[in-house]
């Protein structure tokens, strides 16, 4: 099948301006975490990368470790885009990240600056880019000094390698120091990605107004929390559902107290007329600060389900007041 992408793709998608950069992202954005590697259908992967640009989404975020086996992800996205979007690299935002374990040693994961940039470079070579546009540090390091994972964020930006620079799960304190280290470097930070839904609210406590005083964007992460935020775990725990084949979400997660809460919650969605889905992104969005909230999704119809948030993004003060009464 030949791939020509909508001429509509941008006449619905909502555009944020990620912190104080110039760079805006769409308020949904699509994560490759799972169901982009080898182990994967490659024929869904494509066809729910079509359904993301037709709508849109110019952001696809990756990281090195995405798969599995790690790098398959990069792989298999690498290969798309050669053969479906040819001549349309200028119209996305491409991420990706290093941080987590990719090979053996002691070089091979956390912040050093030998790990961050041998791991650029192998990400390129897997998506066959010249550059990627945000290169993350995908996990703070304790071990290594801030300064130098900084610097490696500002080499790769300068080695032209990366266009911009972000950070992944670093914690309030962490975030303000990485951000003045950059901005001293003259790389400023432009992005965080930390994990934010309904069900973690984290992030609430300083890490916004942080972010948005040093004037860096936010990507939510696992939005949805993995999909428990969806009416999918309703009745029972479906064969083809992560939190029956992945690991990083269990079937223990999936627990009565939480079952009774995704109950609530979407029987409220319903009268607001839309799905739980759709509500839980709708419920990120209304922060301002909150540029983007990086989904996953295992099918094309799910990601048309999320897709539809865009259309109800108002909330009532009653049903902020009773979201809160129902996670408690
Ligand atoms: N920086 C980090 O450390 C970090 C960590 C994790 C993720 N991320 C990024 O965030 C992205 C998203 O993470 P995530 O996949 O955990 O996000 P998520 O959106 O919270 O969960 C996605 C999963 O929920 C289910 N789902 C999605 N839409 C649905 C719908 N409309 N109805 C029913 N089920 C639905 C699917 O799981 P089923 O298979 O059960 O259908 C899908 O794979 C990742 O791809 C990655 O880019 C970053």
């Amino acid at each position: 099948m030949k791939y020509h992408p909508k001429p509509s793709r941008y006449d619905h998608m909502i555009y944020n301006r990620c912190g104080l950069s110039g760079i805006r992202l769409p308020a949904v954005s699509l994560g490759l975490w799972h169901n982009f590697g080898h182990v994967d259908d490659y024929e869904t992967a494509r066809r729910m990368l079509f359904t993301a640009f037709d709508a849109g989404i110019t952001h696809i975020d990756l990281a090195n470790n995405y798969g599995p086996p790690p790098g398959s992800a990069e792989e298999n996205f690498g290969k798309i885009l050669r053969q479906d979007f040819h001549g349309y690299r200028d119209e996305l935002i491409i991420s990706t990240k290093a941080g987590y374990l990719m090979w053996p040693g002691p070089y091979g994961e956390w912040g050093s600056r030998k790990y961050l940039l041998a791991s650029l470079d192998q990400s390129l070579k897997r998506m066959q880019l010249d550059y990627v546009d945000i290169f993350y540090s995908h996990r703070p390091d304790p071990d290594t000094p801030l300064e130098e994972t900084m610097m490696a964020l500002d080499q790769a930006v300068r080695s032209g390698k990366a266009l911009y620079a972000g950070i992944s799960n670093y914690d309030p304190d962490q975030t303000l120091e990485a951000s003045e280290i950059l901005r001293q470097l003259g790389t400023p930070c432009l992005i965080h990605q930390p994990k934010y839904s309904l069900f973690e609210r984290w992030v609430e406590d300083s890490l916004l107004d942080i972010l948005e005083k040093e004037g860096i964007g936010c990507i939510a992460f696992s939005p949805l929390a993995q999909g428990m935020l969806t009416d999918k775990y309703l009745q029972g725990i479906p064969e083809d559902s992560r939190a029956s084949k992945a690991v990083f979400l269990k079937k223990e997660h999936i627990t009565s107290e939480i079952i009774n809460k995704v109950k609530q919650l979407n029987n409220l969605a319903k009268k607001r007329g839309q799905s739980l889905a759709q509500m839980a992104l709708a419920w990120l969005l209304k922060d301002k600060r909150v540029t983007s909230v990086l989904i996953g999704a295992r099918t094309v119809e799910q990601l048309e389900d999320n897709l539809g948030t865009l259309d109800n993004l108002e909330f009532t003060s009653e049903e902020l007041k009773k979201i809160e009464v129902i996670l408690g």
